[in-house]
């Protein structure tokens, strides 16, 4: 989504700005600009499409202080009008991600006011908004304090003013933004890795948090408007990890950097002979020791990893499980039980709705809370009292791969933790259980070795408008997952279900032309699901099925086998996904799309 770099230093910033905007372009965008102060003058430069025109248009362009912006369209198509910076009078440049929800009630007021309205965008109320406090003399400083007391919603924000060459005035309220700190240049970001080329000291706003950043140093002020300090800390985060490498797509070497993440979300459990609550927190023992189910919230893939987390904890744990769509969930009246723990699953942490359903859950008396999350300085890790990070590194393609089976791996984690806890694990399942997930890496990356076969497959879905997903069981989220990944990003239309619910209305759709990819473990519903594939072939339905050893599955006319290693038990799932990010990554080189930014998608959903 919406990306916000912003730098102040004794050179010029537009090649450190249009470098940080390129880094962003992985949220995904459809217009970019930026604007610098120059001879006491603002100077603006926007462009619809990619970055690479905005470094075209700004050879030109020169400033000491700037801040810049990719925008993902909200309010107002996506045009060059309503590309932001956004300006006032000439005079006040604004850059923000978020939404502002009082905005048509601030525009009739401004405009009253004389205020001339040239975008679609709620943005340019913020803009014009602190030129009205600024016009009454107060600093830069405290006209935005003031501005922004007026807003409603969710902002992260830069600011400059053609008459100060020397501050950039930034704040957060809902949406990430952070500082660099380098020596005598200071930055702004709303992601990390915009700033690994200038700086890798960065200070995390916090809630409701204003800053001024100057050469000489910056000054943060909570939202009560008292002095604050907060640490300055070194991102971990290396250059290379957010470089393709040998590969063609971030998504490719995503999918391939599973067997690491999966082993790196892991490590501390696996170099011990024990599992303890401890690795989700202090207070995990107490937590869940006076909870009597789970409530799962989450959005798109991170809702699919909770999907199959409930068939491990109902089974294994004996907890009652529930997994709701967060957007769903926070508008609808559900009734609290405060007795349940309450996860939130997500990639980034910072999803809008993930957010909302997680703090709607509170207000509804929820108070034991755990996230598990990719990114360590994201709002639903600060919002919740436990914490399990799955360890993924960077995730730059937009559809979401090592993520979601890390997700896996620490719902599996939590599962057998509150299986020990509620006394459903014997010393021997514990081991046999840490055994298995010792193991996990090399299973991955055995299940990789499919990719030239899949490549080859793939050719036969380019010419294809609609495919059908089957699975059972712990596998009916994972071909939803399928499902999801191949119309993301190669745009087939791509339906899951149950494979019983298949002669319940899916079947009207089986014919020559429709793939059906079934994703077969060996497992209790093997022949149940045998059966289900035999409805579609006598439909004439072409079948691809990603089988188990053993399974017993033959490759016949009309019937493509994909052969898995042995079945994996409860971990299956995991190794199952990855045959169908690939077939979805193959289907789109096949069909020429642009894998890692898909039309109409961002990466983080920081607006609802
Ligand atoms: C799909 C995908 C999205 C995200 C969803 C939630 O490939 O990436 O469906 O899973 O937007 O995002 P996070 O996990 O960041 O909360």
């Amino acid at each position: 989504m919406c990306g916000i770099v912003g730098a102040v230093a004794q050179r010029n910033v537009v090649p450190v700005l249009l470098e940080g905007l390129s880094r962003l372009e992985y949220r995904g965008y459809d217009s970019a600009g930026l604007v610098v102060v120059r001879d006491g003058k603002l100077e603006r430069v926007r462009s619809i499409g990619r970055v690479a025109e905005l470094t075209e248009k700004s050879k030109n362009t020169r400033g000491l202080i700037g801040i810049a912006h990719t925008r993902w369209a909200t309010h107002g198509a996506p045009s060059e009008r309503n590309a932001h910076p956004h300006i006032s009078k000439n005079h006040i440049a604004v850059v923000h991600n978020g939404i502002i929800e009082n905005y048509e009630a601030l525009r009739t007021r401004l405009t009253a006011a004389g205020y001339e309205f040239t975008s679609d965008t709620d943005t340019e109320v913020i803009g014009h908004l602190i030129h009205s406090h600024y016009a009454r003399g107060n600093s830069l400083l405290s006209a935005t304090q003031a501005a922004l007391k007026e807003l409603v919603g969710a902002y992260a924000i830069g600011v400059i003013a053609a008459d100060n060459p020397d501050q950039i005035i930034c704040a957060r309220r809902g949406s990430p933004l952070l500082l660099g700190v380098s020596d005598s240049e200071y930055f702004i970001a709303s992601d990390v890795s915009a700033l690994l080329p200038v700086t890798r000291r960065v200070v995390y706003l916090e809630e409701g948090d204003v800053a001024e950043v100057g050469r000489g140093g910056y000054r943060i002020f909570d939202a009560t408007g008292k002095r604050a300090e907060r640490a300055v800390q070194t991102s971990e985060l290396s250059e290379e990890s957010v470089q393709l490498g040998e590969y063609k797509h971030y998504m490719q070497k995503e999918i391939h950097e599973q067997p690491q993440a999966l082993a790196d979300t892991l490590e501390s459990v696996c170099n011990s002979q024990t599992l303890v609550p401890g690795i989700f927190g202090a207070e995990a023992a107490a937590t869940f020791a006076c909870i009597d189910s789970v409530l799962i919230l989450a959005c798109g893939t991170s809702y699919h990893a909770g999907l199959v987390a409930r068939y491990w904890l109902e089974e294994i744990a004996g907890i009652r499980c529930n997994v709701e769509v967060a957007s769903e969930y926070r508008y609808r009246t559900s009734v609290p039980n405060p007795k349940s723990l309450v996860v939130v699953v997500s990639q980034s942490g910072e999803t809008a709705d993930t957010q909302a359903a997680l703090s709607h859950a509170k207000k509804l008396g929820h108070d034991h809370t755990l996230a598990i999350c990719n990114v360590p300085e994201s709002a639903l890790v600060r919002l919740c009292k436990l914490r399990m990070l799955t360890r993924a590194g960077p995730e730059i393609g937009v559809a979401s791969t090592k993520a979601f089976t890390t997700q896996l791996a620490a719902l599996f984690l939590l599962t057998l933790v509150l299986a020990k806890q509620r006394g459903r694990l014997t010393a021997q399942q514990e081991q046999q259980h840490l055994h298995e997930l010792r193991h996990l890496p090399g299973a991955t990356q055995k299940v990789l070795e499919l990719e030239p076969h899949i490549a080859r497959l793939a050719k036969q879905f380019a010419g294809k408008q609609h495919a059908l997903f089957l699975g059972r069981g712990l596998h009916y989220p994972i071909a939803l997952e399928g499902a999801l990944k191949l119309k993301e990003i190669s745009y087939i239309h791509a339906e899951a279900y149950p494979a019983g619910e298949l002669k319940h209305g899916p079947l009207a759709l089986v014919d020559k032309d429709m793939p059906v990819i079934s994703v077969a473990p060996n497992d209790a519903l093997l022949e149940k699901l045998k059966s289900n594939l035999q409805e579609v072939r006598a439909r004439g339905g072409e079948l691809y099925v990603f089988a188990d050893a053993n399974t017993h599955i033959r490759e016949a006319d009309g019937i493509h086998i994909m052969q898995m290693p042995e079945h994996a038990g409860y971990l299956s799932p995991i190794l199952h996904t990855i045959p169908l990010q690939l077939l979805a990554y193959y289907v789109a080189l096949q069909k020429g799309t642009d894998v890692d930014k898909p039309r109409n998608l961002a990466k983080s959903v920081t607006v609802e």
